[in-house]
This record gives structure tokens, sequence and C-alpha cells, in this order.
């Protein structure tokens, strides 16, 4: 294992790698994600905190929604980044493991995943629900426009709580996580009451 490493310098390479990125994937996303693996961390007291920190400030270099290459290219850039930082082999492949497989979803799960990574992804799904999750929804749906809500049933930002965010409270690696994840999911309930009361209008006949 590396005797020293420089989190800043993982910290700018981040940084320099978001531009291209909805602003719910800004740097704050990545310091939410940060902090909230190292508490998960702490409280289930298992892990290496270097993985962590290094795995979570770097999860979301090459996400398929935003990049414009195959994968291979951001692949190639952030192996080449750990690679001229000094980090050994293994450590190299666990990151991007982490890297990789972070966002399997629909109960889709990689074996035997590392507790470093089980920790990473529940700090990033946790990002998703909740207050917090909810604007990032609305805010990913503005980006690319699609719909608030559709009605009919077609693709939109509702939707995708019923297609992806409600699901994720049961998705949850840890018991930490699982937690956090049942407090956050209540928002996310409340809201789309709320939600549905209010569209009630459109069916009045006035
Ligand atoms: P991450 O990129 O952080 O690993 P995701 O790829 O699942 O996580 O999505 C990031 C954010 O964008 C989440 O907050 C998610 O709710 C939102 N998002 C992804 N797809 C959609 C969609 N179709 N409609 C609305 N929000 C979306
Ligand atoms: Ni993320």
């Amino acid at each position: 294992m590396k005797e020293h490493h420089d989190i800043h310098k993982v910290e700018s390479f981040v940084m320099g790698c978001l531009t291209e990125y909805d602003s719910g994937h800004d740097w704050w996303h990545i310091v939410r994600v940060r902090n909230t693996a190292l508490k998960i961390m702490k409280s289930e007291k298992t892990g290496s905190r270097m993985l962590i920190e290094v795995a979570s400030l770097l999860h979301d270099i090459g996400d398929s929604k935003f990049r414009k290459d195959d994968g291979r290219k951001s692949e190639d850039l952030l192996k080449g980044f750990l690679e001229s930082s000094g980090y050994d082999d293994n450590f190299i492949s666990e990151v991007l493991f982490i890297n990789k497989n972070i966002s399997f979803s629909g109960g889709k799960r990689p074996e035997n995943p590392s507790k470093e990574f089980m920790i990473v992804q529940d700090a990033d799904r946790l990002d998703a629900i909740g207050a917090i999750g909810l604007a990032r929804a609305f805010n990913y749906g503005g980006f690319v426009n699609n719909m608030i809500y559709d009605p009919a049933g077609g693709p939109s930002t509702i939707r995708h709580f019923d297609d992806k965010l409600l699901k994720l409270k049961d998705l949850m690696n840890t018991e930490t996580g699982a937690i956090m994840a049942a407090d956050r999911h209540t928002v996310l309930v409340k809201f789309l009451e709320q939600f549905y009361n209010e569209w009630e209008i459109v069916k009045e006949k006035l």
C-alpha cells in the first residue's frame, strides 16, 4: 500500500472531469458521497478509509450519461491517473471496479462486492433519495428536458421515482445505509402524495 497519498491531487483531477455533467453531478455531489461513505464506514467499523475516499471521489468519472466516448477512453484516463499517482495495482483495480459497477441497478449486483464497494454504492444511492435526491432528479430531468409528469405513463421525472428512486431503500448494502435510506424514502413518499393531490386539478370539470 502506498505510504503517503495526496487526496488533493485526486480532488483536483475530479474537478477537472465534471465539466460536462449536469449540476446534480457537480463537485458537491462528489463531496456528499465521499462524506456519506465515510460516515457509513465509521458506523459500520469496516473498510479501508483510503480506498473509500479515493473511490468515492472517482465514482462518477466516465458516467455513461455524460460521456461521449465508448467508456474505454475514460477508463484509460482514470487508470492512467491512478498509475501516475503511484497507487499499487491491487488498489487501482479496486477503484476501477467500484467506478465501473456502482451504477448497477434493478437488483443486479456484481459478484463478491468488496465492503468498500458496498459502502460507496450506498452513499451514492442515498444522494439520489431524500430532499437532495428529489432536487437532483428534477434537475437531471430538466437537463435532458424530460416531462415533469406524463399522466399517460410516458417517460417523466415522476416516473423515474417509480422506476428507480422508490426501490433504492430496499437495495441498500449496509445496515447504516438502510437506516438512512428509510428516513429519506419517507420524503419521496410524502412528496409524491402531495404531487398527485395537486395534479387532481387536471381532472376537474370547471
Ligand atoms: P449517479 O450518476 O450518481 O451514480 P444515477 O446515474 O442513478 O446516479 O443518477 C444520478 C441522478 O440523476 C440521480 O439523482 C437520479 O435520480 C437522476 N436521474 C437519472 N436518470 C433520471 C431520469 N430519467 N429522470 C430523472 N432523474 C434521473
Ligand atoms: Ni454519483
